[in-house]
């Protein structure tokens, strides 16, 4: 098995991806720590992997404050004698519109993604170079991160938070040999169970029936267990030299998605002035770049 001998934290590992996430490394030979806010989830995650063979322990701690980063690598080298792996992907939703948002919502989705991402990536990433371990980083962005979404202005500037700060890692942490990549998925969860263009799909899900063509090859959604093995293949020393990158998986689907790069650049001597940006700027950086998702029109036999 390729992880066999390492161990893993998988914050928000009681249900759903995180879930997927685990039950593999696990399947993979890896010593897993399940997180999450819910003991009676993270105890039948555990027992799940116990049950197939593997190892895990529960922390139940809520993922954003220090303390549980610093309890959830402790939990790991008390328990299994070191780290390897962190997969971040511990979230939640406060989905509405910019002007219907409260702080309160932007700072719950704030705290669990980016700060929890902040916070288990600095513990992880400190207690590997102390120890000299060539560990690997994996952060759970998400297409809204990347292409902006009606509705998600706390997700989204979470999700494209988090892939800058896996740029960022992946420099700081390279002479550490630690790998840091963030994974974009898209999976039938409780998440998207209530996504009304993915209704067909979380239907045929629940019932056990393989999910149709159009969801898994054009849109890229399929089940949790289809991101799993992208997760593993991070963790494992297949994937030492990736490291930066913003990998897409859902369905049959994989993607590496660009970075942001300068598309057009004009130079105009003595500087762009105002007027000169009324004159030229259409001319000077062509065609616009487009926001949002762009999802095709649902055939019609797979309407609810
Ligand atoms: N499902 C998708 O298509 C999709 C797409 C893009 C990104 N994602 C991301 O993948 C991750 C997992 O999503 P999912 O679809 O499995 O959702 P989910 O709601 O099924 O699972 C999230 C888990 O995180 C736990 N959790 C919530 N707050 C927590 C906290 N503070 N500390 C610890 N655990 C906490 C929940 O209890 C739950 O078990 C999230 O980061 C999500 O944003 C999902």
């Amino acid at each position: 098995m390729s992880l066999h001998g390492k161990v893993a934290v998988v914050t928000g590992s009681g249900r759903g991806l995180g879930l997927a996430y685990a039950q593999e490394l696990a399947r993979q030979g890896a010593s897993v720590v399940i997180n999450d806010v819910d003991a009676a989830t993270a105890d039948a995650a555990v027992k799940s992997i116990t049950d197939a063979g593997g190892a895990a322990v529960a922390v139940v701690a809520p993922v954003g404050p220090t303390e549980t980063a610093e309890q959830l690598v402790q939990t790991a080298v008390d328990t299994f004698g070191r780290l390897d792996i962190l997969v971040t992907n511990a979230g939640v939703l406060r989905d509405t519109v910019l002007w219907k948002m409260s702080d309160d919502d932007f700072d719950t989705v704030i705290g669990v993604h980016l700060r929890g991402t902040f916070t288990c990536v600095r513990a992880a990433a400190t207690y590997m170079r102390a120890n000299e371990i060539a560990g690997r980083i994996i952060c759970i962005g998400s297409p809204t991160g990347q292409r902006g979404n009606f509705g998600q202005t706390n997700y989204a500037a979470a999700k494209a938070g988090i892939v800058g700060m896996v740029r960022t890692w992946a420099l700081e942490l390279k002479k550490a040999g630690i790998t840091a990549n963030a994974v974009i998925p898209v999976a039938a969860t409780a998440m998207t169970a209530t996504v009304p263009y993915f209704a067909a799909a979380v239907e045929a899900d629940e019932k056990g029936e393989p999910m149709p063509a159009f969801f898994r090859h054009d849109l890229g959604f399929g089940t949790s267990d289809d991101v799993a093995g992208l997760i593993a293949f991070l963790a494992s020393d297949a994937a030492s030299g990736v490291s930066g990158q913003a990998i897409g998986i859902g369905g049959d689907r994989l993607q590496l998605w660009s970075h942001p790069e300068a598309v057009a650049t004009a130079y105009r001597e003595g500087g762009w002035t105002y007027d000169a940006l009324v004159e030229g700027f259409g001319d000077a950086v062509g065609e616009l770049q487009s926001v949002g998702e762009k999802f095709p029109p649902l055939p019609e036999d797979l309407q609810r």
